[in-house]
């Protein structure tokens, strides 16, 4: 195996914020939402809604269309295209762009910025700059909209959810391999409900490693299970046995060692061609056995007016908005058998298996 570029495993999290106290908690930080509400999952079918197609062979293309494509790009993303006489971006250079512009998101104190724009918008008014009004106005969308997003509805990490969708699985002290891992977010979540094994979290843009992972909140909450009771239990990313590795999932080295194959965002940044070979990178690393697990965003009204308010942040690289059963039918068709699925707050999920 390749060594891992960093790993984080069994330090203590200085004065942790939240214990089994807190359970039924939740709280809005800064940044994001602290969120410890339903720990023992009892409510689990309010957050996800399971398995609405019966028999995915009877499914066809023609009954479930096409997904929708986000054609509307970033400002970014316009001039270098502009700048390298209409060449098309690399997806490489888009991911790294992605990157750094949703990262600064996930940073923003957001209350403090809230204000900030306000102030913002009536020092514009109070010099009639309908220019400074318009950016001013554009910036105070931007960050409502965020915090709406992200802080209360939580709808971007959504932990209720996605419990929900990773909830009860057959896995004892699984291996777990996350492919486009950003920060590693639904990898922790898992580690935190599956404890006791280790997960691998791959992402080809360094900065996704030093930055995205490693600036992530060392004292946000998991909910998850004790495995020496079973019970609810906290915890943090640094009590987790993670492994950063900075690779091109392509040129990735380890044979079929893992219990789940994790992608969240990645499938629906290919077009068709290309998804039979992306679909083949979540079975060519599964034990047999293993479970693929992914998420893709949902073609809602919601999710077209974000990529829309949030394109420069959002859009330097194909993307589609698309419902589960037309992410079903792609797993399905590509040699998967489909184990459950079903929608949570923006996204579909689907765990399967190679048939
Ligand atoms: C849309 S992101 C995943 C969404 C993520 N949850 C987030 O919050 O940004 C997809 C990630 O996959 C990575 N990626 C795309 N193609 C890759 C490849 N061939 N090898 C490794 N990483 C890749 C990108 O760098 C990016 O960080």
């Amino acid at each position: 195996m390749e060594r891992p570029t960093e790993a984080v495993t069994g330090s203590a999290v200085d004065a942790p914020p939240f214990s089994e106290l807190h359970f039924g908690h939740t709280e809005l930080l800064p940044t994001y939402r602290a969120d410890l509400r339903n720990p023992g999952n009892e409510r689990y079918e309010r957050f996800v809604d399971l398995n609405v197609v019966r028999d995915w062979s009877l499914l066809t293309w023609k009954q479930v269309g096409k997904p929708f494509e986000v054609k509307n790009m970033s400002k970014e993303h316009r001039a270098w295209v502009e700048a390298n006489g209409g060449r098309a971006m690399p997806a490489k250079t888009s991911w790294e762009l992605f990157n750094r512009s949703f990262h600064a998101w996930f940073e923003t104190d957001v209350p403090a910025r809230l204000q900030e724009t306000r102030r913002e918008l009536l020092r514009a008014f109070g010099r009639f700059a309908l220019r400074d009004v318009r950016t001013a106005l554009a910036e105070a969308v931007k960050i409502r909209f965020w915090n709406y997003a992200h802080r209360i509805q939580d709808g971007i990490w959504d932990p209720r959810g996605k419990r929900a969708l990773f909830l009860g699985l057959p896995l004892h002290n699984p291996r777990i391999l996350f492919l486009g891992a950003a920060e590693g977010y639904e990898a922790m979540q898992l580690s935190a409900m599956y404890p006791g094994g280790e997960a691998v979290l791959v992402d080809y843009d360094p900065y996704c490693m030093t930055n995205r992972f490693a600036d992530f909140p060392a004292r946000y909450p998991f909910l998850g299970t004790n495995p020496a009771t079973g019970a609810p239990k906290v915890w943090y990313k640094e009590q987790m046995n993670l492994h950063y590795v900075v690779s091109d999932i392509r040129a990735l080295p380890f044979g079929r060692e893992f219990d789940i194959v994790l992608s969240v965002g990645l499938l629906e940044h290919f077009p068709d061609e290309l998804k039979p070979e992306v679909m083949d990178w979540h079975r060519k690393f599964l034990k047999p056995g293993g479970y693929a697990i992914m998420t893709t965003p949902r073609n809602q009204l919601r999710a077209r007016l974000f990529y829309r308010i949030m394109e420069d942040v959002m859009n330097h690289t194909y993307r589609e908005l698309m419902t589960v059963p037309q992410m079903g039918l792609y797993v399905y068709e590509n040699g998967f058998d489909i184990r459950r699925h079903g929608i949570i707050k923006v996204h579909n999920g689907i765990i399967a298996q190679p048939r």
